[in-house]
């Protein structure tokens, strides 16, 4: 299911590497949709509810080799259905704007491809149980180094899959932008190499040429 659905809010989804900068725009693009006077839901994945914020613990906290690559799949996709009853579509159904910070697109990218090729299974649960894509999806295209180091100067707790490297970041940046030519229709590639304001400005334009 794709493009923006009648009679309904609007569902965003910002993407990319790990410290790309997809919270702080994400953010930016909420207030300024407030600011045009728009009826925004800024949320994130995973977590975005308080059960799917339970399982944001168990996935991104502890030993990375915890869970099978399977179990993950399973765990993430959980979450995901649980953010989808009680935030996303409730406030879709309102006919507000969701934004959120990473979505399926994560899934079929870490998921599908970090521990062999899963993609088939990720797409085939998601068919089941999630069956509904973004109306828009922003990707953050940067450079997997700057990242990284973005990703680390924030340091805590949840580092499940910065800890994989910059091997990991590169195959991730080329799978992100192999997802924006397989789903052309809803997804806008923003350069995340420039200040923030330059960034935000080509995500405001994106968004506002959708909702007009
Ligand atoms: P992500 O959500 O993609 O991991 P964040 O938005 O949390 O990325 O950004 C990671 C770090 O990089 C934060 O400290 C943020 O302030 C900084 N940052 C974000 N965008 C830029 C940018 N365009 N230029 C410089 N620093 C940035
Ligand atoms: P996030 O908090 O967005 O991290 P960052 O701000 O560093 O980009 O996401 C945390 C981690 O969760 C990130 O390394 C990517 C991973 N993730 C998956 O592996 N699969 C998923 O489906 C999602 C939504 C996130």
């Amino acid at each position: 299911m794709t493009g923006r659905q009648a009679g309904n809010g609007v569902f965003l989804t910002f993407e990319g590497i790990d410290g790309s900068g997809k919270s702080t725009q994400a953010r930016l693009l909420a207030e300024r949709l407030r600011d045009d006077g728009h009826d925004v839901v800024l949320t994130r994945e995973p977590g975005g509810s308080t059960g799917a914020e339970e399982i944001r613990r168990l996935v991104l906290e502890g030993d990375p080799d915890r869970w099978s690559a399977e179990t993950e799949i399973l765990l993430f996709t959980a979450a995901r259905r649980d953010h989808m009853e009680r935030t996303i579509l409730p406030a879709l159904a309102q006919g507000r704007i969701v934004i959120c910070d990473r979505f399926a697109d994560s899934t079929r990218m870490y998921q599908g491809l970090s521990r062999g090729d899963l993609r088939g299974l990720v797409d085939t649960l998601h068919d089941l149980m999630i069956a509904r894509e973004p109306d828009m999806t922003v990707l953050i295209d940067m450079d997997p180094e700057t990242g990284l180091r973005r990703a680390r100067d924030r340091q805590g707790s949840e580092e499940r899959f910065e800890d994989f490297g910059p091997e990991l970041q590169h195959r991730m940046r080329a799978g992100f932008l192999g997802l924006a030519t397989e789903f052309a229709e809803r997804f806008r590639v923003v350069d995340g190499n420039r200040p923030i304001e330059s960034v935000a400005r080509d995500v405001v334009a994106a968004t506002r040429a959708l909702l007009t």
